[in-house]
């Protein structure tokens, strides 16, 4: 692969070995015992166009802990994106205060926040954000290429993460040669290449039918169970079952 074709993603640094064993928290009931992964706290986030101000999120306050599976929910417009964004380190906050794995985010430049995202997150999109002209082998590498994984580190994770998502016989194909299902499940793929302990996911079924939308689930539900930390926004109440704890948001702010 040519080194002027890489560009990147999710400035992803390093790889860490997935956890089969971490524990796993259950229901909406916070357990003290586990490990608070990610926190908002009192976050707002306003968007000044000129003569309006938009408020996208208003104070919102939440904790996540390790291992858990949290279904962000809401209607179009209250600000779901906004704030699976702020925990993602991809955009800042107005106000208030965001911790990630313990860290306040909330100040860091852009540089710092790349560094955190790379070495923590995992991002699914719904338009599954491929790079067209990389086949599927490129795509899952590209973070690891740039930070300059030896070859045999990027086939090795590579491989296994092809068979993780089924996909063995497409690592030559280019995205536009796949089904929109099989796409999300290269981004999948992609989004742990350097095994984040955290993924988020904006809508990631939100392209697919719903059969190709319950076979990509079930991928989160057995990252979930090797103890991913995952939270993922949804729109539909039959996805957003498949979390352990739903957070409603509603006009920028979480309702229950
Ligand atoms: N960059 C921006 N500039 C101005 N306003 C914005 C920007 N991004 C989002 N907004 C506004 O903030 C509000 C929340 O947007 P957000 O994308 O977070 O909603 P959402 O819940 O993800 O909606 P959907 O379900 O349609 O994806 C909306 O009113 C939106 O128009
Ligand atoms: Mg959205």
């Amino acid at each position: 692969m040519e080194s002027k074709k890489i560009i990147s993603q999710n400035d992803n640094k390093k790889m860490i070995s997935i956890p089969n064993n971490s524990k796993v928290s259950c229901g909406s009931k916070k357990n003290h015992n586990l490990k608070t992964v990610l926190k908002l706290e009192n976050v707002w986030k306003t968007y000044d166009l000129g003569e309006i101000k938009v408020s996208a999120v208003k104070g919102i306050n939440i904790e996540v802990n390790e291992g858990e599976f949290v279904a962000v929910t809401g209607a179009s417009g209250s600000g779901k994106s906004t704030t699976l964004n702020l925990m993602g380190a991809l955009d800042s906050p107005t106000s208030g205060k965001i911790f990630l794995d313990g860290m306040d985010i909330t100040d860091l430049n852009e540089s710092k926040l790349a560094r955190v995202r790379g070495k923590k997150i995992g991002f699914v999109f719904q338009s599954f954000n491929l790079h067209p002209s990389l086949t599927v082998y490129e795509n899952i590498a590209l973070a690891m290429k740039i930070h300059e994984f030896s070859d045999l580190d990027i086939e090795k994770k590579v491989n296994e993460l092809i068979k993780l998502v089924k996909l063995e016989h497409r690592l030559d194909h280019l995205p536009r040669q796949l089904s929109g299902g099989e796409r999300q499940r290269v981004a999948i793929a992609r989004a742990l290449s350097t095994d984040p302990a955290i993924i988020l996911a904006d809508e990631p079924t939100g392209n697919l039918d719903s059969k190709t939308g319950e076979a990509i689930m079930q991928l989160f539900v057995d990252l979930n169970k090797q103890g991913k930390t995952i939270i993922l926004v949804t729109h539909e109440p039959d996805i957003a079952e498949y979390g352990k704890r739903q957070v409603v948001i509603f006009d920028g702010q979480v309702k229950k």
